[in-house]
């Protein structure tokens, strides 16, 4: 079916957190976050600038790079663990930032893997018979409002930014789409492994949860990297066997950008080192924009043509990962 790409975008926020910066916050070293996390620089946003600010100035630049006017749009979703509010969703406040008009917004949460599942989620509802024909996919972070700036095993990976797919149906049968395949997945057993405990239904806010600093990012780092090279390796295997493509075909893939060790692993096992896109180095983990980041870095940059296909992986809190296998067009 026709649905395709007509635009990318993203937006990092101007001040840049270096290495040097967080040794004089925590103890660590460059050498330890370089050797470590592959990390030497992240992007954190102004106090007054909030996910729903990053996520319409990604937007605004790939509806530009589509030629697409906001009001046409059908659908916007944003993947989001940094909601501007607990409620209302991020995508409504986006709408009115962007001059969209009256179309369906909603959020979604799966964590870094949120990108791919919003591919999905946009392609299943413009596949379907209801036929929306334009949609706005968003992955955005203000990451730096949920780290613990005490907790040197957390605090140095994240950052903050945004990125934004412009999807679109042409309403033909017989003209290829971007989506080859899919594959989303998840595992709540082991939820506890990544998370923010309080500030939900089951740890309101408090005092004593203020005070226990348990509105931030708790992780279990071995655990998580472990899981994180299994599940996406996993996902990647599958699809490529599933499709009967070789990694050889493979343009380029796009690893959830978490630790340049964690896409050496990944990339060694699927047997294409050198054709995978890093950019972890400047940003971080951006959490569900990253991909979005990379895939904005690539087009813009004139490294994708008509026909590339592209791989992507991701992973993130739940346990949740996915992976995508896209044809540029
Ligand atoms: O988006 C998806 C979610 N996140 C991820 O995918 C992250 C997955 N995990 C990781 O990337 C890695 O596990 C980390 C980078 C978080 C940690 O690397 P590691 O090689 O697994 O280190 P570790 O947690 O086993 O810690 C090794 C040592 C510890 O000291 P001891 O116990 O050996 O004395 C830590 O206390 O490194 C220490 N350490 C640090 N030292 C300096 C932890 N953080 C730091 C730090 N600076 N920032």
């Amino acid at each position: 079916m026709g649905i395709r790409i007509r635009g990318t975008g993203r937006y990092i926020p101007e001040k840049i957190l270096t290495n040097e910066d967080l040794t004089r916050m925590v103890d660590t070293s460059d050498e330890w976050i370089t050797t470590r996390t592959g990390i030497k620089t992240r992007h954190i946003a102004a106090a007054d600038e909030f996910t729903s600010d990053l996520a319409a100035k990604a937007a605004k630049s790939a509806l530009d790079l589509a030629g697409m006017a906001p009001q046409t749009l059908d659908l916007i979703i944003v993947s989001t663990v940094t909601p501007d509010k607990v409620f209302p969703n991020t995508a409504s406040i986006v709408q009115t930032k962007i001059g969209a008009g009256k179309c369906v917004c909603f959020d979604i949460e799966a964590a870094c893997s949120g990108l791919l599942y919003a591919f999905n989620v946009a392609y299943g509802m413009m596949a379907s018979p209801i036929g929306y024909k334009r949609a706005l996919i968003i992955g955005a972070e203000k990451l730096s409002s949920i780290v613990d700036w005490t907790d040197r095993s957390t605090c140095v990976l994240f950052g903050d930014g945004a990125s934004a797919v412009v999807l679109e149906n042409d309403g033909r049968l017989d003209t290829p789409g971007f989506y080859v395949a899919g594959k989303l997945a998840a595992d709540g057993s082991c939820a506890d492994i990544l998370q923010i405990p309080a500030g939900g239904s089951s740890m309101p806010a408090s005092h004593a949860t203020i005070d226990a600093r348990m509105h931030s990012i708790r992780m279990g780092g071995p655990k998580t990297f472990q899981l994180a090279v299994t599940s996406m390796t996993g996902a990647c295997r599958e699809l490529l066997e599933e499709t009967g493509i070789t990694p050889d075909q493979i343009r380029w893939a796009i690893p959830h950008q978490a630790n340049a060790r964690i896409i050496s692993a990944v990339a060694a096992r699927l047997n294409i080192p050198e054709r995978v896109y890093v950019n972890v180095d400047r940003y971080g983990n951006t959490s569900s924009a990253s991909i979005g980041i990379c895939l904005d870095e690539l087009n813009r940059s004139g490294q994708l043509a008509s026909g590339d296909l592209v791989l992507t992986a991701a992973f993130g809190a739940g346990l949740t990962w996915a992976a995508q296998l896209i044809r540029w067009i």
